[in-house]
Parts: C-alpha cells; structure tokens; sequence
C-alpha cells in the first residue's frame, strides 16, 4: 500500500507585485539587489480580509478537481501554516467548512517553512496505517500579515499563497521515503517572537531573521536530509528527475542542488514569481511543474523543505 498523489492545485492572490513595485511603495531597496540577492522578482499579497483558509480552499478546489475527488470523499485534511485564520479552530477545520466537507480528520502542522513536507509526511502515515484512505495536504500562508513592513531585510523576501494536493491509498508506488526533523536550539534565527495574552499584543509580532546564520544551516540540511532520504528509498541522487526544494532564495537552491549533484535543470524553480510563501512554497512550485508539463507520471520528485524552528525534511516519491 502506497500513499500516491492523485491531483495537484495552487492558488496567487491578486496581482504580481514586482520589486520595482516596492520601491514605488518606499522601500529603501531596488530590483537589482533583490534579484541578485535571492532570484525574486515579484510576489503576491493577499487583499485585506483574505485569509489563509481562503487561499486554501482555492487551491483545494483545484487539486480535487484534477484528482477527480468529490470533497465528500476525503477523509483527512492537513492545513500546514504559520498565518493561521485564528488562533482556532484550526485553518484545517474552517477549510474544511468552506469546503463543504463533514466528518474528516482536520488539523493544522505548524513547521513553518517546512510545513507542507511536515503534512504530507504525516498524511501518509495515517494512510499507510489504513486509517484514511484520501487526504487533502494544503501549505498556505499569508505572510505579508507578520512582516515588518520597515524591515528591508525581511519584507522584500515574502508572499502570501498556497498550494494542495490530494493524498490517496493506492498500490502503484507514491511516497517512497520520508525525513523530518527538527533542532529547537537554533529558534532564534527565524522567528515572530510575540504571542497574544489578556487581549494584549505581547513581545514583537513582526518577522524576525538572522539571513546570513539562515542561508548557512538551510544549504546544509537540505543537502544532508536529501541523501538521507536517497538511502532509505535505496534511490541514487542521480537517479532523482526533479528537486522541488523550498523556494526562499536561488543561491540556496542552487547550492543544493550542486551538493547533491544535480543541474539547475533538474530543478523547479518558482521563487522568482512568488518569493517565499513559507509552507506554500513546495506546493506552488510542484503545482507548477505538473501543470507546465515537466513532471511526468513514473517520474521520481524530491520535495524538501527548511525553515523556523529550526525544522527541515524530505520527501521522495514518484509521481
Ligand atoms: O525560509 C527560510 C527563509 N529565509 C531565507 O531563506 C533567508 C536566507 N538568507 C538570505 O537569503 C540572505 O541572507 C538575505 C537575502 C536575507 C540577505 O542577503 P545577504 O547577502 O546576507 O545580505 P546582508 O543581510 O548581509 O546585507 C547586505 C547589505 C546590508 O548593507 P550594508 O550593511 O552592507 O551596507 C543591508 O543593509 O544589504 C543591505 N540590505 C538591502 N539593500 C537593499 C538588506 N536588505 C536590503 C534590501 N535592499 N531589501
């Protein structure tokens, strides 16, 4: 019994705002360092009121309708996300409302970044173990609310959006390997350090990074997590047809990928389009690479995910 992926959906809020954009907006930056920075040159921002649990229930909707699923019959929904709707119910749970759906399994994962490789992982668990048999794994984020919008060195980087796929029992192979981990020690150099308490906004609310103490932990894990995930499939990094990594900055997916020696050609990039969406990001980009046509059937995939917490991981499979 395998966990295989039987349809794909993502969904961009609104117009593209390019770098220059923000600079009209007055931020001290220009497309040049941006773009040379981290390879971005737009992202999406949601309109006010738009929330994570709408952005979810686009993607939703579409990856339902290319797996030919009735909402009726999904039986696990994982929402990964740090921008939550509310504190709760969980985004899960108000996804699951719009949706029409009654009775499923909901709930969200929290590992930022690496939030949507944490849900998938999950799903197939609980798949694997015969306790559901279609799941619904969304990453969906609007990060635009945390940033500190005079922050330079953060704001520029994110965007909001989000990506699903339907999850489902099968006996053609999916899922082949799976590594997630986590080291609470390094907390502090990607973090909102603020809380709500007594009705009161409590510490700072605001995105918060160390980029250059991130860039460094990000290119050694996802490289180690990579081969890890290799060896336990008894699959040949070699062998891998596409690296679908988090997508936060070219120079970090570009030394992955030289790391596990593959080519930029072996490699889905959307960053540029859409910068950072934090736990959408591996389903933007694995959306886009299905419905651009370069990921076939059979193919193998390698998604990988890093972010705050610190948390990363890893999921081969095969398409
Ligand atoms: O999900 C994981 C999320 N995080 C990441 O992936 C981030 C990983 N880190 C990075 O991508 C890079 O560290 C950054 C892109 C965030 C920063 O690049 P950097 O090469 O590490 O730059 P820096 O922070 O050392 O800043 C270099 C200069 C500074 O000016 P001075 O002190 O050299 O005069 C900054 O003030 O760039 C300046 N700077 C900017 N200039 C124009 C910082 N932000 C900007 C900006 N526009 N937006």
């Amino acid at each position: 019994m395998f966990a295989r992926i039987a349809g794909v959906g993502s969904y961009l809020p609104g117009q593209a705002v390019s770098n220059d954009d923000l600079v009209l907006r007055g931020i001290e930056t220009s497309d040049e360092w941006i773009v040379s920075r981290t390879g971005i040159k737009a992202r999406h921002l949601a309109e006010p009121g738009q929330t994570s649990s709408d952005l979810a229930l686009e993607a939703s909707r579409r990856a339902l309708d290319m797996a030919g699923v009735d909402v009726a019959d999904i039986d696990l929904i994982i929402v990964a996300t740090s921008t939550p709707d509310f504190i709760f119910p969980s985004t899960a749970c108000l996804l699951q409302g719009k949706l029409g759906n009654r009775g499923a399994t909901a709930f969200d994962v929290q590992a930022v970044c690496s939030g949507f490789v944490y849900a998938l992982t999950i799903a197939e668990k609980f798949i694997r173990s015969g306790s559901n048999k279609k799941a619904l794994v969304v990453g969906a984020e609007v990060f635009s609310r945390i940033l500190d919008w005079n922050d330079r060195g953060t704001c520029v980087l994110f965007g909001d959006g989000a990506g699903a796929v339907v999850l489902e029992a099968s006996d053609r192979p999916g899922i082949l390997a799976s590594a997630l981990h986590a080291d609470g020690a390094h907390h502090g150099i990607l973090s909102v350090p603020g809380n709500v308490c007594g009705g009161q906004v409590t510490g700072d609310p605001f995105l918060r990074m160390d980029g250059q103490a991130v860039f460094k932990f990000a290119v050694r894990v996802l490289a180690d997590v990579a081969r890890e995930c290799c060896a336990a499939a008894d699959v040949l990094p070699a062998d891998v047809d596409w690296l679908i990594p988090h997508q936060a900055n070219i120079r970090i997916i570009e030394a992955t990928a030289k790391k596990m020696g593959l080519g930029m050609d072996k490699v889905i990039v959307t960053v540029d389009r859409h910068g950072n969406t934090s736990a959408a990001s591996v389903s933007l980009a694995l959306d886009a690479a299905v419905r651009d046509g370069r990921l076939q059937r059979g193919q193998k995939v390698m998604l990988e995910g890093v972010g705050g917490g610190f948390t990363w991981g890893a999921v081969l499979l095969e398409f």
